[in-house]
């Protein structure tokens, strides 16, 4: 088995063929059903929601395999670290956790220990993994979730590496098992891989090419939560802008979102979206519709037009203000942003153009990082000609001033009623939590047969990230 061993490869990770995506449906076969029974696997998930979906299918094979799920990874048979390659921090926490791990299994060798997702389709990481991490059971890959049954089975019988990751474009495969972690809000995938290839960035070497599901797979999946009495679907893509380019000739976004709210789920979002792909009908279909909610995350990256072009992200600051501005015009609409700091050449002017635009858009909240070279892409090789204590200084001017326009935009809240989904208690006693449609955390005073509700409710304080508020009729 070991000797099956496929380890990732950038060349061919970066191919882009004509060639028709394969749509495949998952089976469990029989022999694998047994495997989980009287044993416990510990999950441990990093990075962005589309990992964390892809984590609620790794628990919904294993669910199927009968194994338990546990908290607590010191009383786990099968240990799986679902990993993200993003930046350097992700990377060093997933290594931390295996250091953790090793000790564990020094004590008790039986352990089998897995790792998966984007980190597993790194050169670097698997090179390491196999000279340093020998204690580590397998590695799959994003492109081969559904080899976790085979995979798991096969260690169980072989104590040697196993090493199996695909570095191909991709497939789209259907009927995963899913074992959802929120009762009330769903993610679903609308499109997977990305073909933008920012030069910054390492997921289109990590999860393919951009491959749309089928609209009846999704829409069929959305009817069912609708169904099982789910109140909210979050649809999922790295770029959900681009669906169904690679599918359709005359079926987009736009209409996809029309036919979900056919379905009459309450809430509709959807992450996230790429300036570049985003139409005019998209943004009328936003406006147009209740259950669409009026969310939008859209990451700009830099205020300046010169950093984008190095960072190939294919618009100007001009046209990303003129997107901006249509959305704008959607009444109570949150728009939220990405924003990258110290990417290498970046002038004083240039991020003052940043601190402009943010000046201008006031986003209602934005996740600002410093850039971190990632192993591979094309801005790793650029000269990183600015100091971190630099870097350090811009981050922390920036998110004084993102600080700032989250708290007003909550402070313009205050005493308004906003419809809001109630998830679950709060830390604090007598406490309940939820979000609003703008995506905003409320704590609301109320009893528990509230939870998985959507209910009224009066913003009574506002603060930089959260709110308070009280249910009204
Ligand atoms: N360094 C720093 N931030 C990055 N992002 C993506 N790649 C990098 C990188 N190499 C940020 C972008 C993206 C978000 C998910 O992570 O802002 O929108
Ligand atoms: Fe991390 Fe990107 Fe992979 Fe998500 S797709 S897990 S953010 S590297």
């Amino acid at each position: 088995m070991g000797d099956s061993m496929q380890i990732p490869n950038y060349e061919k990770a970066r191919v882009r063929s004509k060639d028709k995506v394969l749509f495949r449906n998952f089976k469990m076969l029989d022999e694998y059903l047994n495997i989980g029974i009287d044993k416990k696997f510990f999950l441990k998930t990093y990075g962005c929601q589309m990992n964390e979906h892809d984590s609620e299918n790794l628990k919904g094979m294993l669910k199927l395999m009968n194994f338990q799920e546990t908290e607590d990874m010191n009383d786990a048979d099968f240990i799986l670290l679902n990993t993200c390659s993003i930046r350097e921090n992700a990377h060093n926490k997933a290594f931390g956790m295996l250091g953790r791990i090793k000790h564990l299994k020094e004590k008790n060798p039986n352990i089998i220990v897995a790792l998966c997702g984007c980190m597993a389709q790194e050169v670097g990481v698997v090179e390491e993994i196999r000279k340093k991490y020998k204690f580590v059971n397998f590695v799959f890959g994003t492109h081969n979730l559904d080899d976790l049954p085979k995979l798991l089975k096969n260690s169980f019988n072989d104590s040697k590496q196993n090493i199996e990751v695909k570095s191909i474009e991709g497939d789209v495969i259907e009927d995963i098992p899913v074992k959802r972690d929120n009762p009330y809000k769903a993610y679903v995938n609308i499109i997977y891989g990305c073909d933008k290839f920012c030069t910054y960035c390492i997921v289109p070497y990590t999860r393919g090419k951009q491959r749309s599901r089928k609209k009846e797979d999704i829409i069929n999946e959305v009817k069912e939560l609708v169904h099982d009495g789910y109140q909210e679907v979050t649809l999922l893509g790295q770029n959900v802008n681009a669906y169904g380019k690679d599918l359709y000739d005359n079926y987009s976004l736009a209409e996809l979102l029309e036919d979900i709210s056919k379905t009459n789920i309450p809430r509709i979002r959807f992450i996230t979206s790429h300036p570049w792909d985003f139409t005019d009908k998209m943004v009328e279909v936003i406006r147009n519709h209740d259950n669409i909610l009026n969310f939008v995350h859209l990451p700009v990256q830099s205020g300046s037009s010169r950093i984008l072009k190095l960072m190939g992200r294919k618009y100007t600051k001009e046209s990303y203000l003129e997107l901006y501005d249509k959305l704008r015009s959607i009444d109570n609409i949150s728009i939220t942003t990405d924003i990258i700091v110290g990417f290498p050449g970046e002038t004083d002017e240039d991020f003052k153009e940043t601190l402009d635009l943010v000046n201008y858009c006031k986003f209602d909240s934005a996740f600002t990082f410093i850039y971190s070279p990632r192993e591979n892409t094309p801005a790793s090789k650029l000269k990183d000609d600015i100091t971190l204590k630099e870097k350090e200084e811009r981050l922390y001017e920036l998110n004084e001033l993102i600080n700032k326009y989250s708290k007003e935009s909550n402070d313009k809240m205050l005493n308004n009623t906003y419809s809001v989904l109630i998830e679950g208690e709060s830390t604090k006693e007598g406490m309940l939590f939820g979000y609003t449609e703008t995506n905003k955390l409320v704590n609301v005073k109320g009893t528990i047969d509230n939870i998985g509700k959507i209910v009224n409710v009066k913003i009574t304080d506002a603060k930089s990230f959260s709110l308070d508020g009280e249910i009204v009729e």
